[in-house]
């Protein structure tokens, strides 16, 4: 069966922005975040608290936080990889963090400049303050279906990186097709072998980036599993510079064509949601990916 409900986890303003060339103004970026609102939108990753150098895109997230009107009804999730990015997000009143794992030693010491031990040892006191604090906190595990440089990665590696993150008592698990080589059956097999080391689908998100264009049928297959919470980026904009290939997420509108097509509820305004991404299009200076926003943009 397919759920009533699906949680729509935006993260255009964080893994979309951080992947362009143009870096777009504070005043910009929180416009785009209060229109992903206005459109319906409840839970928008907003930023980032990593180094600055690594991810100039968003080494303005302590400025933005503060120009954004913050309504208590939205969620606003930030990435953070250690406890100096803990220290800035707290300082400037992030209620949600996610931490950012990865299934395997390539992109670990890529992303993160660790082994996954040694990143694993970097979040597990980001962890525990961040729930001491009262934080709600959210964990990446990327890498989840393949891997650029290691190729195929088994399940049983994802699983195991995500078992030891989630029983540092993380509320909530994002499976990460980086790259965007996963297809719907391993989706499928991924989420029974969480489900069977104790991570339920209530716990689960998908994050699929559409490079080979299999994120909507990845969605489905995730969907039938029964998660209903599903990662996607206005526009279709994205992709993480520190992975060979990776390309825009799952376009948001593509998501609501969808689950509206299939009578899913998201809450979610799909003709704000185009305009929006048109308009944040415009800024960077390119045509968004998305298929339904072509579609339902004027010739
Ligand atoms: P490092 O160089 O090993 O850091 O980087 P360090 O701990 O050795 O510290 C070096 C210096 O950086 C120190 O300054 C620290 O204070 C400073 P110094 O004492 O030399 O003056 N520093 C910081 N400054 C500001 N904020 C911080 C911070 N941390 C240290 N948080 C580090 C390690 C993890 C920091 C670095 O590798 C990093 O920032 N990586 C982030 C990369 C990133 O953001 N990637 C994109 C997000 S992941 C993604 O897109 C995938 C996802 O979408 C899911 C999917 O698609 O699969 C989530
Ligand atoms: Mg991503």
């Amino acid at each position: 069966g397919l759920p009533e409900k699906v949680t729509i986890y935006e993260v255009g303003p964080r893994d979309g922005l951080q992947n362009e060339d143009a870096i777009v103004p504070v005043a910009d970026k929180a416009e785009f975040i209060v229109r992903l609102a206005d459109a319906g939108l409840r839970t928008i990753e907003t930023t980032s608290f990593v180094h600055p150098k690594w991810i100039p895109q968003l080494a303005d997230a302590a400025e933005l936080l503060g120009v954004l009107t913050r309504d208590p009804a939205i969620s606003h999730p930030v990435l953070v990889p250690n406890e100096k990015g803990l220290d800035r997000a707290l300082a400037n009143g992030v209620k949600q963090i996610a931490i950012f794992g990865s299934a395997t030693e390539s992109f670990a010491r890529r992303n993160l400049n660790r082994t996954v031990e040694e990143s694993l040892a970097m979040f597990e006191p980001v962890v525990e303050r961040a729930l001491a604090e009262g934080l709600w906190v959210r964990a990446y595990v990327s890498m989840a279906c393949g891997d650029p440089w290691e190729g195929d990665v088994p399940i049983d590696q994802v699983v195991s990186v995500a078992k030891r993150i989630m029983d540092m008592g993380c509320s909530q698990l994002s499976l990460g097709d980086t790259i965007g080589v996963g297809t719907p059956g391993q989706v499928t097999a991924l989420i029974e072998s969480c489900a069977a080391a104790g991570i339920g689908v209530d716990r689960l998100a998908v994050h699929f980036h559409d490079t080979y264009g299999q994120a909507l049928s990845n969605t489905l297959a995730a969907l039938r599993a029964g998660v209903t919470t599903v990662d996607a980026s206005t526009g279709g904009i994205g992709g993480c510079p520190y992975a060979e290939s990776a390309t825009g997420n799952l376009a948001t509108e593509d998501l609501v064509w969808m689950l509206n097509g299939l009578g899913i509820e998201t809450g979610v305004d799909l003709d704000k949601l185009v305009s929006t991404s048109r308009w944040m299009a415009e800024r960077l200076g390119r045509p968004s990916p998305s298929r339904v926003v072509q579609a339902l943009s004027p010739k």
